[in-house]
């Protein structure tokens, strides 16, 4: 594995994990209403992108359809405002979200733009059926995750 796609399958691969350790949680709780929010929220990204990134690696079998769908989802889902569920005062609760988030509301919601322009970048990409375009485009998208994980995103649960 080396050069660029060796970078793809590395990023595809952290995002991969990434989504795998997370524990089957009941998402709505009815007295968490943002912090279920945005967790259904972030459980519906992992559900379309995942697959996709498993389809970049090899570990299921390259359906063209299936593939469209799950980037036109990842789509429609970037157009719904996540950050209603970082309202001011949900830091706290059954979360993963660092308090640095409401400290840099602004860099954080940057952040999530970057996600959802890389995301409509795989709509079209992911239409055009190259499919080595798709792997470094999947690699683009994840790295966005990745990036909001490292600096927001707590390993467990922080209260
Ligand atoms: C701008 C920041 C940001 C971006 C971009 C982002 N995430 Fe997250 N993600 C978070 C935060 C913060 C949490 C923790 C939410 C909480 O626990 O309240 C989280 C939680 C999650 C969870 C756990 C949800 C649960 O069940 O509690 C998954 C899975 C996840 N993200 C996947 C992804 C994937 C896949 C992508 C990219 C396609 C992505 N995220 C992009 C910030 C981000």
């Amino acid at each position: 594995m080396s050069g660029f796609k060796g970078k793809v399958w590395l990023a595809a691969a952290a995002v991969c994990a990434a989504a795998l350790s997370v524990p089957a949680v009941s998402h709505f709780d009815d007295k968490e209403m943002p912090q279920s929010y945005r967790q259904s929220y972030f459980a519906l990204l992992a559900a379309n992108f995942g697959p996709m990134v498993a389809s970049v690696k090899g570990e299921v079998p390259w359906d063209q359809v299936k593939m469209e769908n799950w980037a036109n989802d990842l789509a429609a889902l970037s157009t719904l405002d996540v950050m209603r569920g970082f309202v001011d005062g949900s830091d706290k609760g059954t979360t993963r979200a660092k308090p640095e988030i409401w400290q840099d509301k602004a860099d954080f919601t940057s952040k999530m733009e970057t996600l959802h322009t890389e995301l409509a970048s795989l709509q079209q990409v992911t239409a055009g059926g190259d499919r080595e375009a798709i792997a470094k485009q999947v690699g683009a998208a994840g790295k966005a995750c990745k990036s909001c994980h490292d600096e927001y995103k707590a390993e467990n649960y922080l209260y």
